[in-house]
């Protein structure tokens, strides 16, 4: 699949799920297949940072959800391919069913967690994050993410030298105490604000409190009923000519999921009439396939987008 010496981390991991889901085997030598080096790399790095979060002896559990989850998300597909549509409609029924239940909360997050070096397009969007965002946001930036799950993206931020503050809301408090758990156990000392936080209810401090120079929303704009305004809300809370960094599945059916982007230009058409001008994005189709062919039969591709606040 791999050459397991060059990338042991990765190999501890993989391993363990082929021992618990040999039926994964094809996929997973796809998805390693279609990655160059530098990919390679960060993906290393990436699964080494998930073994300190996780400890080595939690990994088969992450792989027990990884699978159950997965399999939800084909029961989601078929429900998505028959109706044209996500299966939710209001946010009030993803709380129901997903952010109040901590239990699923807990394997929903194990599982993207893993995503990130199982899934091609996950693989790419968070190298992105880490090797093209973080590093060009301005210096003494106040950062700010919004549904850090797993944490794994506010772990970045922690560790990068031109981030002054980092905060994390999120509406899910089985999310914020993961985030929390995944900031302690990879030693982070850098002091971290987690908030229990709907992104629509955030008090204005008024100029009280720094505005935040960079904001995140990965995977949370699909979430919503009403992504426009989620975007023009946490606007409010930006420094002028602050940056966003948006990571948004299209046609991406989930259990949580409720707002369908049909296309990238649609992705790419919200951001840009919610107050911000586009500076750069990506697309990165799911494993398995190319960007033509997600494009022609409506597969998810994650559409990564940079933007500044106008
Ligand atoms: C799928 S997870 C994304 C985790 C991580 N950001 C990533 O990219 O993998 C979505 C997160 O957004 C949070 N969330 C959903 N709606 C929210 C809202 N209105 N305000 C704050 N957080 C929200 C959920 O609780 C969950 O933790």
């Amino acid at each position: 699949m791999f050459d397991k010496d060059a990338y042991p981390h990765l190999a501890e991991i993989v391993d363990t799920l082929v021992s618990i889901w040999p039926e994964h085997t094809r996929f997973l030598e796809k998805s390693f297949s279609e990655r160059d080096i530098t990919l390679m790399s960060s993906t290393e790095q990436r699964a080494a940072t998930i073994l300190a979060m996780v400890g080595r002896n939690n990994i088969p559990e992450y792989c027990r959800d990884y699978r159950t989850l997965c399999n939800m998300l084909e029961d989601e597909e078929l429900y998505f391919r028959r109706h044209g549509a996500y299966r939710l409609k209001y946010f009030e029924d993803a709380v129901a069913e997903v952010y109040s239940n901590k239990a699923f909360m807990n394997s929903y997050m194990n599982f993207i967690a893993l995503s990130y070096v199982l899934w091609t397009n996950h693989a790419r969007a968070m190298a992105h994050f880490e090797e093209n965002y973080i590093p060009n946001i301005r210096l003494g930036s106040h950062h700010l993410e919004i549904g850090p799950g797993h944490g794994l993206l506010l772990y970045i931020a922690t560790k990068a030298s031109n981030v002054a503050s980092v905060t994390g809301w999120d509406v899910s408090a089985a999310s914020i105490a993961q985030t929390k758990k995944c900031l302690a156990s990879l030693g982070v000392t850098k002091p971290v604000t987690l908030v229990l936080q709907n992104l629509f209810d955030a008090p204005d401090e008024g100029g009280r409190s720094p505005r935040f120079d960079s904001v995140v929303l990965s995977e949370v704009l699909e979430h919503l009923e009403d992504p426009v305004s989620a975007l023009r809300a946490v606007s409010r809370h930006m420094a002028e000519n602050g940056r966003i960094w948006i990571n948004v599945p299209i046609n991406s059916p989930a259990p949580d999921h409720i707002y369908l982007l049909r296309s990238t230009e649609e992705a790419v058409d919200l951001v840009a009439t919610s107050g911000f001008k586009i500076i750069e994005h990506d697309f990165f189709p799911i494993t398995g396939t190319s960007l033509k062919r997600a494009r022609q039969w409506n597969l998810t591709i994650s559409a990564v987008i940079t933007a500044e606040k106008i």
